[in-house]
């Protein structure tokens, strides 16, 4: 690990299957009218559902074509989204706090599927981005499919037609074998499906991100519509940078790999600015190839720059016989279930001393993140929320207006639940009980990480 000194300091039209109902309601759902999902269908045709009058935006309600029978046993969380876009009011069990005010959007890959084909791998799904709209006690739900080019190219031309993650478009014949392989090293054929994160800059520009830096997508927080991609106004080049960049009211930090003179190139892009200027930089120590940078830590006086094992181009696993380190964990592994990933902290704490960090958890014999825990570095103890077969993502914590305790606020959560359902979920961020749920009228699949938008 090496450190380097830090001084702080258009609109894209959608071609396929979209459906304007230009009606001046949005559709409601939830508990009450629920008969039609708990009869077994995960994936509802949303003209089943009251479309009621109310104060909003029209909404784009789009039907699906018409679906195989889905495996009602399914799990929400490993299930394709099957429309492209909904939004509607659900109906709350539990009470959210009125000074919830604001949008919390949640970003990653919701659709696994061109037509009759599947993807393989989690992380090659179109971005979907899922949106939290709390006012006045309540709440108004929706998802929209990010309008990137790869998604856009797959969907008209019903094939792959961009690198993904795991799976390239298949060479038609040598010549165009070796377009591919041009296009892989000018950048041309990687993809901008911006599936992994979403941030909200200090200007009020909300950018869904992936590792690609041409996957950088700018998106309407309130109608979630891809207004374009997200320039970098440099030239500083690359093709990839860290997944999570580092953003506060008056800057965002990130890293970028650089694969030309093997090291890290650490840049700082102001806000309402797109040019990212240098400000460190470190070569490479463990090997000719800067590594896989998803994420890095950032102090108040230093940003971490983390060599990872997995390098760009290989992926090294010591086979050598080499004894593995000593692992030293911060409490007993027991208190939060022996698996921890997409941890998160109070914003506000952002390279500050903190002591309360939300993630998932694991309860096996389960081999995947089924628990929401909130973890106390200082009494090195943990309390976990867990529901028999959901399966939550990315824990977010909101503040309350004027709190001086860490942990006051509540703690936001989608969860993929069993029989191909899903809700929305808030807890205490200080007891860290279920304060409120709202179940959505389709299952949501697993999604990685998200952001707050206040309320203006
Ligand atoms: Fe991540």
């Amino acid at each position: 690990m090496a450190s380097i000194p830090f001084t702080a300091a258009g609109s894209n039209s959608f071609p396929a299957t979209l459906t304007d109902s230009n009606e001046s309601g949005h559709v409601k759902y939830g508990i009450s009218f629920n008969k039609g999902l708990s009869s077994g269908r995960p994936n509802i045709n949303m003209r089943d559902l009251t479309v009621t009058s109310v104060a909003t935006r029209p909404p784009m309600v789009v039907t699906s074509p018409a679906k195989k029978p889905v495996d009602e046993r399914k799990l929400a969380a490993w299930t394709s989204i099957q429309q492209e876009r909904w939004e509607g009011e659900l109906v709350v069990e539990g009470k959210i706090p009125s000074w919830l005010r604001g949008t919390y959007l949640r970003n990653g890959p919701g659709m696994w599927h061109i037509g009759e084909y599947n993807f393989r791998h989690l992380f090659d799904g179109y971005a979907t981005l899922v949106r939290l709209h709390f006012e006045n006690g309540g709440l108004i739900a929706g998802h929209r499919q990010i309008e990137s080019d790869a998604y856009k190219a797959a969907m008209k031309n019903k094939k792959l037609c961009y690198r993904e993650f795991s799976e390239a478009p298949k060479p038609e014949n040598f010549l165009s074998y070796v377009g591919e392989v041009a296009n892989l090293f000018s950048g041309a054929s990687l993809t901008d499906n911006a599936n992994t994160g979403v941030v909200r800059l200090g200007d009020g520009r909300v950018v869904c991100l992936t590792e690609t830096i041409k996957g950088s997508i700018e998106i309407n927080p309130n109608t979630l519509e891809t207004i374009g991609k997200f320039e970098y106004r440099d030239n500083l080049g690359g093709l990839i940078h860290s997944a999570h960049p580092v953003v506060t009211g008056s800057e965002m930090l990130t890293l970028l790999p650089d694969l030309v003179k093997p090291g890290y190139v650490v840049v700082r892009m102001e806000a309402g600015t797109n040019e990212r200027k240098v400000i460190g930089r470190v070569n490479c120590r463990g090997g000719p190839a800067p590594g896989w940078v998803h994420s890095f830590p950032v102090t108040e006086h230093y940003i971490i720059v983390p060599e990872m094992s997995l390098r760009v181009g290989r992926f090294r696993v010591p086979l050598d016989g080499r004894p593995n380190g000593k692992l030293e964990a911060a409490l007993d592994p027991d208190q939060h279930g022996r698996g921890m990933d997409m941890c998160s902290i109070n914003p506000a704490y952002l390279g500050k001393k903190y002591r309360y960090v939300y993630a998932c958890g694991a309860q096996r014999p389960c081999n995947f993140p089924n628990t929401l825990t909130k973890i106390d570095l200082v009494e090195k103890t943990a309390k976990n929320w867990h529901d028999e077969g959901a399966v939550p993502s990315e824990p977010f914590f909101v503040a309350r207006p004027g709190a001086t305790d860490e942990d006051d606020g509540v703690v936001i959560s989608m969860i993929s639940d069993k029989n191909g359902e899903g809700y929305a979920l808030l807890l205490d961020g200080s007891t860290f009980e279920e304060i409120a749920r709202a179940k959505f009228p389709y299952g949501l699949p697993y999604g990685l990480h998200g952001c707050w938008v206040p309320k203006k």
